[in-house]
């Protein structure tokens, strides 16, 4: 179920009318923007779209269910994305991944209760010769080692 979340519809309005200027064939940009803002597009923002763009919420709702890019259910404040790719694997991406799901207590896929930190194991990261690698946020760690795993989450309260 979805969680409340404090969804600024004046904001978005905003955004919508000087950025978009209304129009419907920015949808997916505004969809973009709602994503980067919250980790995830709540309910009530694609109600609020699709009245504002005059666009069917079905319509929204499958532009935002289609692009794998777009969350539809709530996300943490940090997203925290472990490769588990051919390259890291070999170097020990495995016992990372552990790590973090004992620091966390949730497995890969999963929110924290506390809506601090999401969870999720990729495929690769781009940067294969610098195995295990760990992004955070829009950071990226390399050469990740166990114990270096508390260091890096402090850093994001
Ligand atoms: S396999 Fe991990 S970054 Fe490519």
């Amino acid at each position: 179920m979805e969680q409340a979340h404090d969804l600024d519809l004046m904001r978005l309005d905003t955004l919508i009318e000087e950025k978009f200027d209304n129009n419907p064939e920015a949808l997916i940009m505004v969809l973009q923007e709602v994503n980067a803002e919250y980790n995830y597009v709540p309910q009530e923002a694609l109600r609020y779209v699709a009245e504002k763009l005059d666009i069917p919420l079905s319509t929204v709702y499958s532009i935002a269910t289609f692009y794998k890019a777009f969350h539809l259910e709530p996300r943490g404040k940090h997203i925290i994305s472990q490769c588990l790719g051919t390259a890291c694997h070999v170097r020990g991406a495995v016992r990372i991944k552990d790590k973090i799901e004992s620091l966390l207590s949730i497995k890969a896929g999963e929110t924290t209760e506390d809506m601090r930190y999401t969870f999720e194991s990729v495929r690769c990261l781009g940067c294969c010769g610098l195995g295990p690698v760990v992004k955070v946020d829009e950071d990226v760690y390399s050469n990740v080692e166990r114990d270096h795993v508390d260091k890096i989450l402090e850093k994001y309260q």
